[in-house]
């Protein structure tokens, strides 16, 4: 009978070939060969499926660590430091919209005063956001940190909240301009809507119960044709989406203030303008097409952004 070399290594290679079946199905079946073996591969899968489900769970429970650009240990003492007050009886504050043209120079105004200030921004691209980028560089060198983050987003404002005891919310965060509707209909819902609703819940289970001041719009007036207006003008006729969703939010705000005795003030902002304002707001078109020496268009109705 042939030794198990001289099966592997006939003496005259190349002769005949190596069945290398037959050889595998050797080894397989020596791996296998002992019960032993057989239990050492089963207790191998089942830690395998362990380790599997274990780390699923942890993706699930954790999973904004690996979505998101929040949380961490560093994220909570960035924002405890922008949120310390530095005069007495001084406020801290949760700016959202903080990127914003209005939003950035709110937070550098309560800064400057002894707030604290801590500030949310989703940066979205409704106008480009290396603008934004540029105004968070510059809250930046003055010792606000802005969260990169959406009001949408329940769990970072429960989160926020428990960081740090605001006392107020100064909200600024939305779609504005009344054009980009006819484009992206569904960001106004989403942000000056659902954003609102999720930023008021946050702000009724905080404790303390910070004050909110947020900004409406004068376009509630809509096809009002009073001037100059007055607050006690109606603001049921809306003439555009964005003025609708504004109306919108002075309605929610009075329920969760008449339910839940949120304290809450509505401003209704006419045409905002400054440095580092909006691209998409009438004073850089004329700018431009007088630079270029091109007639300006004037568009009818009253409708700030
Ligand atoms: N500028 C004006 O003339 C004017 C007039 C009337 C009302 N307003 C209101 O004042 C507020 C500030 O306006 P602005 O001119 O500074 O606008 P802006 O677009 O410069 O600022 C709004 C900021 O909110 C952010 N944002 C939008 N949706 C968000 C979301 N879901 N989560 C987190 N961040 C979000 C945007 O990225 C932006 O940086 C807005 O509520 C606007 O409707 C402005």
């Amino acid at each position: 009978m042939p030794s198990l070399e001289e099966e592997l290594f006939p003496s005259t290679p190349g002769k005949f070939k190596i069945d290398r079946g037959h050889t595998m199905n050797r080894q397989f079946n020596r791996c296998f060969a002992s019960t032993s073996t057989m239990f050492l591969w089963a207790l191998f899968l089942i830690a395998l499926t362990a380790s599997y489900l274990s780390f699923q769970s942890f993706v699930d429970s954790g999973s904004r660590y690996f979505t998101a650009s929040w949380g961490g240990i560093q994220w909570e003492k960035q924002i405890r430091s922008s949120a310390q007050i530095h005069r007495s009886k001084g406020m801290s504050v949760l700016v959202t919209g903080a990127a914003g043209f209005v939003g950035s120079h709110v937070s550098l105004a309560l800064k400057k005063r002894g707030d604290g200030v801590v500030g949310i921004d989703n940066f979205n691209s409704y106008y480009d956001p290396s603008l934004k980028k540029a105004r968070k560089s510059l809250l930046n060198s003055r010792g606000i940190f802005i969260v990169e983050g959406d009001i949408n987003d329940a769990r970072l404002l429960a989160k926020l909240f428990d960081i740090v005891a605001f006392t107020h919310v100064m909200h600024l965060a939305a779609q504005a301009g009344v054009r980009y509707a006819m484009e992206n209909p569904h960001s106004y819902v989403h942000s000056n809507i659902g954003g609102l609703v999720t930023l008021l819940e946050a702000c009724k289970t905080a404790n303390p119960q910070p004050a909110v001041v947020w900004a409406s719009s004068s376009s509630v007036y809509g096809l009002n044709e009073k001037v100059p207006f007055s607050e006690s003008d109606r603001t049921d006729q809306p003439a555009s989406l964005y003025a609708a969703t504004k109306k919108a939010g002075e309605e929610i705000t009075h329920t969760y203030n008449h339910i839940y005795g949120l304290s809450i003030t509505g401003l209704r902002f006419f045409t905002v303008y400054g440095p580092f304002g909006r691209p998409d707001m009438a004073y850089f078109f004329f700018t431009r097409n007088i630079l270029q020496g091109k007639p300006i268009t004037l568009f009818s109705g009253q409708e700030p952004g």
